[in-house]
């Protein structure tokens, strides 16, 4: 694997890029007048799931009109390079009660199911008015617990992906795109 630290080895590790930052913008702004017309109105929790999810739901949330707060909850379910280890952990939890809220996951992206699988069966725990889900990324390939988002921004082939919040081993979250990882570096 190449030696992220270095300048070299950080650029290396982009392969290609799969989604450039016009088409994710294109994409937010059209999620974004979907998630308006789902709640008419109505005012929203949008619940980003940390860390991957956190430029997504930066940009999401300012493509919504309608009354909206926002929470972030931390799910670990990669804990290094690019293998899954199958334990979802929640490391850091919502500060909110979430029984008054119509509640909309924002998630970065759904490889085997597993987080969402466990983050949704939590979340309906607590008797929310209603739940969706909103992904960046679905990777349905990859499935390994049945689970289909409300929405998904962008459906890929199973490719390890970084950029725009996605890392490998926490490098290339920064990165403005989404790109392909390069394995062979
Ligand atoms: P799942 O529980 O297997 O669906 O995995 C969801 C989490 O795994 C995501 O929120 C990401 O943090 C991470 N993940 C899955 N696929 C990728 C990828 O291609 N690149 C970076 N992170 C990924
Ligand atoms: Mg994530």
């Amino acid at each position: 694997m190449a030696d992220f630290h270095t300048l070299d080895g950080f650029n290396r590790s982009v392969k290609n890029v799969l989604i450039t930052k016009e088409e994710i913008a294109e994409a937010i702004a059209q999620a974004g007048k979907k998630i308006d017309e789902w709640y008419d109105g109505r005012p929203i929790l949008l619940v980003s799931i940390l860390k991957g999810s956190f430029v997504f739901m930066a940009d999401i949330c300012r493509a919504v009109s309608v009354p909206c707060e926002i929470g972030f909850m931390c799910a670990k379910s990669y804990y290094s390079g690019t293998v899954s280890t199958g334990v979802v952990k929640i490391t850091m939890d919502l500060d909110q009660d979430i029984s008054n809220y119509h509640v909309v996951i924002v998630e970065d992206i759904i490889d085997t199911g597993r987080t969402l699988n466990d983050v949704v069966k939590m979340l309906k725990a607590r008797n929310p008015l209603s739940l969706r889900v909103v992904t960046l990324l679905d990777k349905p390939e990859r499935r390994i617990v049945e689970f289909k988002p409300d929405l998904a921004l962008f459906t890929i082939p199973d490719l390890f992906v970084i950029g725009y919040g996605l890392d490998c081993a926490e490098y290339f979250r920064n990165l403005p795109y989404i790109a392909e990882f390069n394995q062979d570096t």
